[in-house]
């Protein structure tokens, strides 16, 4: 059970219109969201699209020129909601004179429930160096006490910025198995990050942002199937040029275009004996992505 009381009711976020710029810059543009309990969020976008700004407002770190943020009915930045809280920051720096066991449980200790310690550490690999002194530590392993901070204690609410950075990929799929048993056993979660591949590993639902507009919200599934279009590359002999219906064009020694049917278009191009060389296909970059995105799609 997470929660009580007087918090049951009331979803883990709930965020109306929220807004920020910096002078001239509009970092975050009146983003609505809500996330539930045992419900994954991610926030994705490329960088600078605002996601940073806008999971600040959400955690009480930045304070929103507009909108409202309510954490479990509370508003963030309050006691109660801190009490409910786990955190990563993007970039956390640590006392070095502190070993983890001591950051960690100092950091936890106003934690009402009690704290799983050694299950977290043994998933991030903090065993061995649990006692050591964190002068010294790689940026990896810092990265992995920042983690292990965030899911202690069985907060009812995590927030991640870019959570896996820097992090091997033993380490990166240490992170995606936590994250995912922490949201199965009822916890909420958003992270933001640029990866596709990670946010598709731990999040049911993905808000999409881009220069602080939100461009699209779904389920994965939802994602996945706009999520067709692929890139294909090639080069041709010199003076060769490509069929006009593929609308190819040319850049950097290789011809380049866009189809929602890649089997259909090769298929194509190899009965016509269009002489390619090299191919390569490959998903749609997330600008790209974005970029696609047609208008009347948009909320
Ligand atoms: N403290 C700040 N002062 C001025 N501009 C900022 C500040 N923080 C963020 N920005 C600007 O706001 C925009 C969104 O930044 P950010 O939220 O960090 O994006 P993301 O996390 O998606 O990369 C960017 O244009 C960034 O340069
Ligand atoms: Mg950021």
């Amino acid at each position: 059970m997470r929660g009580n009381m007087s918090t049951s009711h009331h979803k883990p976020i709930e965020a109306l219109d929220i807004a920020k710029r910096f002078g001239a810059v509009t970092a975050v543009a009146g983003l609505s969201l809500h996330l539930g309990r045992g419900e994954a969020l991610g926030l994705l976008g490329p960088n600078g699209a605002g996601k940073s700004t806008a999971l600040a407002m959400l955690m009480g770190l930045r304070v929103p020129d507009a909108g409202a943020v309510r954490l479990f009915g509370h508003p963030p930045g309050s006691a109660a909601a801190r009490a409910m809280m786990g955190v990563t920051p993007q970039a956390a720096g640590f006392p070095d004179q502190l070993t983890p066991r001591e950051l960690l449980s100092y950091a936890t200790a106003r934690r009402a429930r009690a704290v799983p310690f050694d299950d977290v550490i043994a998933a991030f690999g903090l065993s061995p160096v649990i006692d050591r002194r964190m002068a010294g530590f790689s940026g990896g392993e810092v990265r992995r006490v920042a983690l292990a901070l965030a899911f202690l204690g069985r907060p009812g609410l995590v927030f991640l910025d870019e959570p896996t950075t820097g992090l091997d990929a033993e380490a990166q799929q240490a992170f995606r198995a936590t994250a995912r048993g922490y949201v199965q056993d009822g916890g909420a979660l958003i992270l933001t990050s640029h990866h596709w591949d990670e946010i598709e590993a731990v999040c049911d639902r993905i808000t999409m942002i881009d220069k602080g507009h939100k461009v699209m919200d779904g389920t994965l599934a939802d994602m996945r199937a706009r999520m067709q279009a692929r890139r294909i590359s090639f080069a041709l002999p010199e003076g060769a040029h490509p069929p006009d219906w593929l609308r190819a064009t040319h850049a950097g020694d290789r011809w380049h275009a866009e189809t929602d049917d890649s089997d259909a278009c090769l298929r194509r191009l190899v009965d016509e004996g269009t002489p390619f060389a090299d191919l390569i296909v490959e998903p749609l970059a997330l600008p790209d992505v974005i970029a696609r995105i047609k208008p009347e799609n948009r909320p």
